[in-house]
């Protein structure tokens, strides 16, 4: 039987379906109340699943975008390779449209075009076989890249320290333990005593709804705060270290991540504490040079109007202001800590070493 810590980060959240035509996914909007998986077929029903944020997180939503690919992929003519190319090459296209700012959907989808190009000269039954290794291994890399974060971060941790962290990194928005949030339940795994402050991240609360979820049910000592309370648990003495994930980080080191999340590392620059950023390096987007390049995403005003509430909170009418996410910059960053190692300022340098597979 899986232990508590075993059953957070040891459960797929994005799956191929038993007869491997459909991704099947945990419905994360539903949480904490209800564990609901549900099945996507069409392109449709998967465009509409990234975007409503039933699977998000930057790592989770590149993993279910190759499924989704594959799937499709299942479902495009197979006269011949350019028949089945064209038509497939629209689905990833349209598919690459449900949300701008995390750059793991873009990498995912590429890698799944490029391994479908290799094959041009193959059968298209033999292109599919290779689509379906591709998405299998995207998958199983993601475990193997959550796993190394989580050692590299652990290392940054020492027992009875306190950690704050915003929006949700963990197991849901990764597979296994997470960037963000591995070190954490790597720590509980090894017995060290570590407290953490979950930000509640207003205005979709994927701190309260899924990271207290899944901390506190791998019995990790979880304190949920609002977020306006970040200030007061730092100056309090409580919080050693902020460890947060990534949605796209830019060759200078300017990272989007979850709106309020630039908001933390100035109050911890502030207090005098190491702010983390942790995510594999399919989240480094060298092509930006800086944050200014990096697409933000504008949600519906009605997720800040009535989202979660019995009763709306706001005028209808009011004007309301969404982005999605912000960008850090950079000199506010103490470390980005990747599957590779932990890179330190100055990033133009510390990023390029990583893509140059040279030692940090
Ligand atoms: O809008 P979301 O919930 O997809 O935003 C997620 C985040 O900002 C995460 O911190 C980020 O994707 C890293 S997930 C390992």
């Amino acid at each position: 039987m899986k232990s508590p810590l075993e059953e957070v980060t040891h459960t797929d959240n994005v799956k191929l379906s038993d007869d491997g035509r459909s991704v099947v996914i945990i419905d994360q909007t539903l949480l904490p109340n209800r564990l609901e998986y549900i099945a996507l077929t069409t392109r449709e029903e998967m465009f509409e699943a990234i975007a409503m944020l039933r699977v998000r997180g930057a790592p989770a939503i590149g993993i279910c975008a190759a499924y989704c690919a594959y799937c499709l992929a299942l479902q495009a003519p197979r006269d011949s390779f350019d028949d089945f190319y064209d038509h497939w090459v629209e689905d990833c296209r349209y598919l690459n449209g449900s949300r701008p700012t995390a750059v793991n959907l873009s990498w995912a989808l590429n890698r799944m075009l490029d391994a479908a190009e290799d094959h041009r000269d193959m059968p298209v039954e033999a292109v599919l076989s290779a689509l379906k290794r591709e998405c299998l291994a995207i998958h199983s890399e993601d475990m193997e890249m959550c796993r190394k974060i989580s050692e590299y971060g652990l290392s940054l941790l020492h027992d009875g320290d306190g950690v704050l962290t915003h929006c949700n990194a963990g197991p849901l928005a990764t597979s296994r333990y997470g960037t963000g949030q591995g070190p954490l339940f790597l720590a509980k795994e090894r017995g060290m005593d570590i407290r953490v402050f979950a930000d509640e991240t207003r205005p979709l609360l994927q701190g309260a709804r899924l990271t207290s979820f899944e901390l506190y049910n791998a019995g990790v000592d979880v304190t949920l705060i609002c977020d306006s309370m970040a200030s007061i648990v730092m100056k309090n003495g409580w919080v050693q270290c902020c460890m947060v994930g990534c949605d796209r980080v830019a060759a200078n080191g300017d990272t989007a991540n979850k709106i309020g999340t630039s908001g933390v590392a100035i109050l911890a620059k502030h207090y005098g504490i190491p702010f983390y950023v942790l995510g594999p390096t399919s989240t480094i987007d060298m092509s930006c040079t800086t944050g200014e390049d990096i697409n933000i995403e504008l949600r519906d005003g009605e997720e800040i109007r009535s989202r979660f509430y019995s009763e709306p909170v706001a005028l209808p009418d009011v004007k309301c202001y969404n982005p999605a996410f912000d960008v850090t910059d950079n000199s506010l960053i103490s470390a980005i800590i990747t599957e590779k190692g932990i890179c330190r300022p100055p990033y133009s340098e510390s990023l390029k070493k990583l893509f140059e597979d040279q030692p940090l």
